[in-house]
């Protein structure tokens, strides 16, 4: 990919009413990364390099989200929400007027690709001085529709609300995305007016007054899907199930095998490695890492993880934060864990919550082993050296130390801690009784057997 270096304005100052949430629209996730997210990271993977977002006064939020997103970015803050011309205006002083060329953008689409962007501003060089992203949309109602001359170059974008039947009969439609050949050209804004049905300021306004300057706008057209808006949950469902199908993809592209991809959801930054087979039914949170050859069975969950190579996890297995699976290690089912290094060759097969710890070097972890890592006020540490053994069904009360090649005996509750090779057991000794049972049988008779008399006597 030839990135281009440009600037950049992405407005995100509507209400997104419809989404009907107390969190502002482009804050919204698809694919685990808030919405506005995923544009700045499209810019950022584009070559963009002076960006300014934005946003309304009270978006406080989405300010904070979005300069933790992308360091240096500029935050512009549009006093009251009356039209993307306004928008772009408010962000305008932030370019200098020589930067070339600047691209103006939408905080909602999330399936926007770097690859276009790039194409978008080679038009502004290559095909005239501004370039708009138009798409052709099944149902063009509510946008604005591509009105083109006879030279095949843009004449005017005219507004749903403002159009002719005929007009909008139209299907060639603006996605938003408008890319200007230097920051200069968005002087012409303040040409614009707000005499149209919405009384908004409309920067789509600003095509008909480059045109009868003499400039040349071109059309590049991409797929709909691209530039689908999110504007309510439905469509944030939508633009979520043609991400994963993205993600999907390129994971298998990247050599991994997925069985069955469409139960298997990914988030925008999953690293997976050649060779990592993920069965059926596997959610990935952000934040996972995959090595090569590491096979993730059915039914697990995992987020903020790192698996080496050749790690096996699963089936039903629970990874959260802070998990390190090492080398070859093994996580079985119904396991929990959580902030956790599990070293290369180590085993934890079955039914146990391992957090706060270190599991040494080819140690093996027996059924239902917990570290008790919490004790209602400060979360403690345990640590099992290489190939240590830990019997099935045992506590570990963490602050604890297990040392290299011990044994824990079955069913202990370890709190102290335990020497390298030593064995620690904590079970009561085993009594035993001979013939107990018999006994035991032999008095259950009698007992029923007087019950029955009694009943007799006194039918
Ligand atoms: C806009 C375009 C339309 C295009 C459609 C594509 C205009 C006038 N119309 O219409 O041609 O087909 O997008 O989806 O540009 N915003 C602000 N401040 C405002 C108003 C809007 O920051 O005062 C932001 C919104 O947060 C949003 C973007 O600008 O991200 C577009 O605004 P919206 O109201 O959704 O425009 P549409 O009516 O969809
Ligand atoms: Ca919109």
């Amino acid at each position: 990919m030839n990135k281009a270096v440009f600037g950049s304005i992405v407005l995100a100052a509507g209400k997104g009413t419809r989404m009907k949430s107390r969190r502002p629209k482009v804050l919204h996730e698809v694919a685990g990364l808030s919405m506005v997210g995923h544009v700045l990271r499209s810019l950022r993977q584009a070559g963009a390099g002076e960006t300014v977002l934005v946003t309304a006064p009270e978006q406080d939020d989405v300010r904070t989200a979005a300069a933790a997103l992308a360091p240096g970015l500029q935050l512009a803050v549009q006093e009251q929400q009356k039209g993307t011309a306004d928008a772009v205006k408010s962000a305008r002083s932030y370019l200098s007027d020589e930067l070339r060329p600047v691209i103006v953008l939408c905080g909602d689409t999330p399936l926007l690709k770097s690859q276009t962007l790039i194409d978008l501003i080679g038009s502004t060089t290559e095909r005239g001085d501004i370039a708009v992203l138009g798409f052709r949309a099944a149902d063009p109602t509510g946008y604005g529709r591509l009105l083109l001359g006879n030279d095949g170059y843009l004449v005017e974008i005219r507004e749903h609300a403002d159009a002719s039947a005929e007009q909008r009969a139209i299907d060639l439609c603006n996605s938003g995305v408008i890319a200007f050949k230097s920051a200069g050209l968005l002087a012409m804004l303040d040409e614009i007016g707000n005499d149209n049905a919405k009384g908004e300021y409309y920067l789509t306004d600003i095509i008909a007054i480059a045109r009868s300057k003499g400039l040349k706008i071109s059309v590049l057209e991409c797929g709909e899907e691209e530039v689908v808006g999110v504007n309510s949950r439905a469509q944030l469902a939508e633009a979520e199930a043609l991400m994963q199908d993205r993600l999907r993809l390129r994971a298998m592209d990247d050599g991994v095998t997925l069985i069955a991809p469409e139960t298997v959801y990914l988030s925008a930054d999953t690293a997976l490695s050649e060779d990592v087979t993920i069965e059926p039914h596997v959610v990935i949170g952000p934040g996972v890492s995959i090595g090569r050859g590491a096979h993730i069975h059915a039914f697990c969950h995992l987020e903020r993880t790192e698996i080496d190579d050749n790690a096996t996890v699963g089936p039903y297995a629970r990874l959260r934060p802070g998990a390190h699976i090492g080398t070859g290690a093994k996580i079985g089912n119904f396991v929990e864990i959580k902030n956790a290094e599990i070293e290369a060759g180590a085993k934890v097969n079955h039914l146990s919550y391992i957090g706060d710890a270190r599991v040494g070097e080819k140690a093996n972890v027996g059924a239902g082993t917990i570290t008790c890592n919490y004790d209602g006020f400060a979360k403690h540490t345990t640590d099992i050296g290489a190939g240590a053994f830990i019997g099935s069904n045992s506590a570990l009360v963490a602050p604890v130390k297990i040392g290299d090649g011990a044994y824990v005996g079955s069913g202990s509750v370890i709190s102290k801690d335990v020497e390298p090779n030593a064995l620690a057991v904590t079970r009561s000794p085993q009594l035993q009784r001979a013939n107990w049972a018999q006994r035991k049988r032999a008095a259950g008779a009698r007992a029923n057997e007087k019950i029955d008399q009694t009943r007799k006597q006194q039918a």
